[in-house]
């Protein structure tokens, strides 16, 4: 079996080193397609070394540029590698434009599709994200849904064949790899912080990084933030702070660390020893979760329902009195904090890579990892 991997940013070569991983153990020689979406190294090249990816055989270098533009770019070159290369399955994960052209360009190809982290909604179709979620999980021939409750979201869309709750892949990632942060990195002395006494913070998302306006509000929460921060900062935000004359104010505010992106074994070390997490990423509400830390949330949604469901994690949106006040609640109230660190984890048990491996194997042992003209048959 010849199983292709098309991933081009930070969270994907995360959450699918744990696929690539489970494949190797079965004996089976994974086809590792790097679109070049993210391309400076510590938002790429740092991820493939510490999780001992092996060499990438495609390179795409699409790199930057409109929604379109990304998505064109990489789905040309992907359908060239992939007629070429003639897998019998593509594997995508997530909802990123790499995904999009991955998925798109392969199932054209009548190369089945198996989407990791299917049937996630925000139910907000502004997001670049949540269009390519839709499409790609229509797209797909195989989805593995992480939840019950992302099961539910592709069933009410008429997606119920080839469909497997496996738990999320970011569960294998965490456990794979805290032990060895927690021995390597030494970012902690390296930043001059102690357990549980700084919140860490990260922000990425189009809807808070594209409009000065949503910026600005980002920004005044950071001045007053009521315990020393550090905020290792996305290249996104970074280039739009620039651009609307923001970044010299975050980087006056004396409690807070600017530091450019971390590695994984850096970052995982800091969300683990961290009082709370403030955050618009989704990979990490999910490892706040996991690792039992407090997570505010700086959207007016997430496609994670079940870690608010859990009770470990609150939406705030940009609201700055409604971010400080749970600040303030968690340091000033024991219980309330005890009890937001507790939540469950609704993501599984960390088997979720080799669930992945097994089920695609099987399949195409039984020849049924193919693309079905109607997957109402
Ligand atoms: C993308 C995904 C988002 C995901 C995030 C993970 C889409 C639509 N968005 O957002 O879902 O959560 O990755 O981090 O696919 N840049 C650099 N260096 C890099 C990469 C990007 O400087 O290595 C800068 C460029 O100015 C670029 C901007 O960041 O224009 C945005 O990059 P892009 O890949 O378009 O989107 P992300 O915001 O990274
Ligand atoms: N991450 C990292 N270094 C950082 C910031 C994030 O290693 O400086 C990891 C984080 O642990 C998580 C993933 O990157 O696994 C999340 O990626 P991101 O927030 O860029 O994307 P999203 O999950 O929102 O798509």
């Amino acid at each position: 079996m010849k199983p292709a991997f098309v991933f081009g940013t930070r969270p994907e070569i995360i959450k699918l080193s744990p696929v690539v991983r489970a494949f190797i153990e079965l004996g089976v020689e994974p086809l590792l397609i790097h679109t070049g979406q993210h391309y400076d190294y510590e938002m790429s090249k740092i991820f493939l070394e510490e999780l001992e990816l092996p060499k990438i055989d495609h390179h795409l270098e699409v790199g930057s540029g409109s929604q379109a533009e990304q998505t064109g770019k990489a789905m040309i070159k992907i359908e060239r590698v992939l007629m070429d290369e003639r897998p019998d399955v593509t594997l995508v994960q997530g909802d990123t434009n790499t995904v999009l052209a991955g998925a798109l360009a392969s199932v054209k190809l009548k190369i089945p599709v198996a989407h990791v982290e299917a049937g996630l909604r925000s139910f907000d179709r502004t997001m670049p994200e949540e269009i390519n979620r839709i499409l790609a999980d229509h797209a797909s021939e195989v989805l593995f849904p992480p939840t019950e409750e992302a099961r539910r979201n592709l069933e009410r869309e008429g997606i119920t064949e080839n469909v497997y709750v496996v738990g999320n892949t970011i569960v294998d990632a965490v456990l794979q790899n805290s032990g060895i942060a927690e021995k390597k990195s030494d970012v902690l002395k390296r930043f001059n912080l102690k357990p549980k006494e700084y919140l860490l913070i990260t922000v990425h998302r189009a809807e808070n990084t594209d409009r000065r306006e949503n910026l600005e509000r980002l920004v005044e929460i950071l001045e007053d933030l009521p315990m020393k921060a550090i905020y290792p900062m996305h290249p996104r935000t970074r280039n739009r702070l620039k651009k609307f004359g923001l970044l010299e104010r975050v980087e006056r505010i004396e409690s807070l660390i600017v530091t450019k992106p971390l590695g994984y074994l850096d970052f995982l070390k800091l969300e683990k020893n961290a009082f709370a997490i403030m955050t618009d990423s989704g990979g990490i509400q999910e490892e706040a979760i996991i690792l039992n830390v407090p997570c505010l949330t700086l959207r007016y949604n997430t496609e994670r329902p079940e870690t608010v469901k859990a009770g470990g994690n609150i939406l705030v949106g940009l609201e700055k009195e409604r971010a400080l006040n749970y600040l303030r609640r968690l340091i000033d109230d024991e219980e309330f904090y005890r009890k937001m660190a507790n939540a469950p984890n609704p993501f599984g048990d960390g088997k979720a890579g080799d669930r992945i491996a097994q089920i695609l194997l099987e399949l195409y042992r039984r020849g049924n990892l193919k693309v079905r003209s109607s997957r109402f048959i």
